[in-house]
């Protein structure tokens, strides 16, 4: 092995409900991997939080437990990736480094109300699209901010007085890894700060009206870098490490799937789904209920933006099953349960847990389960659940298909889910493509590790990776086209029964 080529690059792939490290090598191999779960807390409904600092705990234990699989030491660390968790959001105290009260996650919708109030002040949910490419939601980092200078008592007095950051998990990963309170460094990068409804997509700055609108002051807000950059070296964990990559997770997962060119999209399966297309150096304004995002930036290039559907709800209602109900006791036993019948015995189960994303953007939604008779059973549960998830693929799938004016001629999917089978080969049936999943099936790692690995070399150019793509495995459609045709106008008639629920 030529001695440049030597070495791995670490992953730090900090999601919803675990932190996983993932050593890579040269070949694009997952040589080491090491995972955490971390708490989730329901302070009420529709909230949801994390403990910042079990995340950065977990990170600190984590990357030395990959790193002794394969003996390795700092210096046989050539570069850190991170890819996070998008929109989660959380303030922290610059000199002491202690966060302000739990992380507020993605899934949370404290700022229903307050998203509401905006879009009736300043004139409609969709009113800066143009700036930023999303819709207002309460699914986007800078209206948490805004939630949290009004609600914390004393915030705003402390942000304006400079003691206060802002950030997404990137952030608070990087200030952590560089050196916290003694000279971290506080930046985010492009796909991340895409989130936060603060960036004009357009310059990749933050926006002047939108930070007026959302009321945060200018320096409680990371730098926005790229993509794929040495941000800083790791002052801890890995001491000397070139932190070389961060990415939003969905994002990283479409740069592991090596989605570099336009028209090229994935779908990752994991707490909720979401599909992304790469759109090239064009922003494409959905009018079809997507949302544009930034793909990636490596270094000064120009950026790559993205069409994005993005569904709340997929694995999550699996662990709801689970958690919550007591039909299944692990999350794969879905599966067996879904296949001991032969279809959803008529019912549709429509997880609007947390309103309903894309392409429908309905907060007051909720969750519906129609069609029961004293005929259906748990099982026909489990197939609902199972046919939800490729429901809502199909309702994303449909809207970039109008939006962009091309209909997929095959899926790339990964994630967790992905190992479900019946799953598979459901959403092949209902979007009548074949579904083809990646030998590597953790992308959203390899992504950040591919993206850190450009930045120094350690990889030559985005070629180098596409010929590291293999196929693991594809699912051809088999289903009838009237069957098919049926369940697509029930599915349709069920979603539409969640909405107006909260009036
Ligand atoms: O936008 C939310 C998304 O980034 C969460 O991804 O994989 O942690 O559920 P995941």
């Amino acid at each position: 092995m030529r001695p440049e080529h030597r070495g791995y690059v670490v992953a730090l792939d900090q999601g919803t409900t675990s932190t996983r490290c993932i050593l890579f090598d040269h070949a694009g191999r997952l040589v080491a991997v090491a995972q955490r779960e971390h708490r989730q807390f329901f302070p009420r409904p529709g909230w949801v939080e994390h403990d910042a600092r079990e995340i950065w705990r977990s990170v600190v234990k984590l990357v030395p437990e990959a790193m002794a699989q394969v003996d390795a030491d700092p210096s046989d660390i050539v570069a850190l990736g991170i890819a996070n968790q998008r929109e989660t959001t959380l303030a922290w105290d610059r000199r002491t480094g202690e966060p302000v009260g739990r992380a507020i996650v993605w899934q949370d919708t404290r700022t229903a109300d307050l998203v509401a109030d905006i879009a009736a002040a300043e004139g409609g949910p969709e009113r800066f699209v143009d700036v930023c490419g999303l819709p207002l939601s309460s699914y986007f980092a800078g209206p948490r901010m805004r939630w949290l200078l009004e609600n914390v008592p004393g915030l705003r007095a402390r942000a304006e007085r400079g003691d206060i950051l802002f950030g997404t998990i990137d952030s608070w990963l990087v200030w952590n890894l560089t050196g916290g309170a003694s000279g971290g460094v506080h930046v985010t990068d492009v796909t991340n700060a895409s989130r936060t409804m603060l960036m004009d997509l357009r310059t990749l700055r933050w926006s002047p009206e939108m930070l007026e609108v959302f009321g945060i002051p200018p320096a409680t807000l990371p730098e926005i870098r790229s993509s794929s950059e040495v941000y800083g070296l790791a002052r801890s964990v890995v001491p000397g490490a070139r932190i070389a990559a961060a990415l939003g997770d969905q994002q990283a997962a479409l740069f592991g799937q090596t989605g570099f060119d336009p028209g090229e999209a994935k779908c990752t399966y994991g707490t909720g789904a979401f599909l992304l297309m790469n759109t090239g150096q064009e922003l494409i304004r959905s009018t079809h209920g997507l949302i544009t995002t930034v793909a990636h930036r490596i270094g000064d290039a120009e950026p790559t933006y993205a069409l994005e559907g993005s569904i709340a709800v997929t694995g999550s209602l699996v662990q709801w099953l689970r958690d919550n109900l007591g039909l299944i006791a692990t999350a794969p036993e879905v599966e067996s349960l879904a296949r001991s019948v032969p279809d959803n015995g008529g019912c549709y189960l429509v997880p609007a847990f947390s309103g309903l994303y894309a392409p429908h953007w309905r907060p007051e939604a909720r969750g519906i389960l129609v069609g029961l008779t004293s005929f259906v059973t748990k099982g026909h549960l489990a197939r609902a659940a199972l046919e939800a998830t490729a429901w809502q693929t199909r309702e994303v799938v449909e809207a970039v298909g109008a939006d962009a004016g091309l209909s997929l001629t095959a899926l790339r999917v990964d994630g967790g889910m992905t190992s479900n089978n019946l799953l598979m080969q459901t959403i092949a049936d209902v979007l009548d493509v074949p579904v083809v999943r990646p030998m590597v099936s953790e992308t959203v790692s390899l992504g950040a590790a591919y993206a850190a690995g450009l930045t120094v070399g350690f990889w030559s150019d985005t070629a180098a990776l596409r010929r590291r793509w293999h196929r693991a495995g594809q699912w051809e459609p088999a289903m009838d086209a009237a069957a098919r045709d049926r369940g697509w106008t029930d599915w349709q008639e069920a979603v539409r029964r969640t909405f107006g629920w909260i009036r």
